[in-house]
């Protein structure tokens, strides 16, 4: 496993949409578990393929409750609203309110290429909607949102 390097907003890359994976091989599972370590050598809780410069459709997120991967994610289905704060780590140390579905239900694949389907609520549905937003080049800050905090208003 190897960290690789989180690009920042105001790269293009970013803003650029992700292709599908075909075939699940090596070089798929080596990106799936460098974003991982990425990932938590951030702390963050979700981290998109084209955020490490891989227009491909690979996701993860880990909101504490373990480690979830999903290749070619869709949602399927949305219901309600939620208001909440969000941070991406390619917008370094802003967190800001935006307002997602209350419940998702997203279908993917897994590292096996076994189809999966996880209904989602509260943390992990916004986590689910923003890493895949990733995949079509959409960050949050392209909604509505109020920030309210940035690194500096931090003390370290
Ligand atoms: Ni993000």
């Amino acid at each position: 496993m190897a960290l690789r390097n989180i690009l920042v907003e105001g790269e293009e890359r970013l803003r650029k949409k992700s292709r599908p994976i075909e075939n699940i091989d090596d070089r798929i599972l080596t990106l799936l578990d460098d974003m991982a370590q990425t990932m938590y050598e951030n702390n963050g809780v979700g981290l998109a393929a084209p955020q490490v410069g891989v227009l491909r459709q690979a996701v993860i997120v880990d909101i504490g409750e373990g480690l979830i991967e999903l290749i070619n994610p869709q949602i399927v289905e949305t219901e309600g609203t939620q208001s909440g704060e969000e941070g991406c780590l390619s917008i370094p140390g802003v967190v800001a309110i935006v307002e997602r579905p209350q419940k998702v239900v997203v279908k993917a694949l897994d590292r096996s290429g076994k189809e999966v389907t996880y209904t989602a609520e509260g943390f992990l549905a916004r986590a689910f909607c923003h890493e895949i937003d990733h995949l079509s080049g959409t960050l949050y800050i392209d909604y509505p949102h109020q920030i309210v905090s940035t690194q500096e208003d931090e003390e370290k």
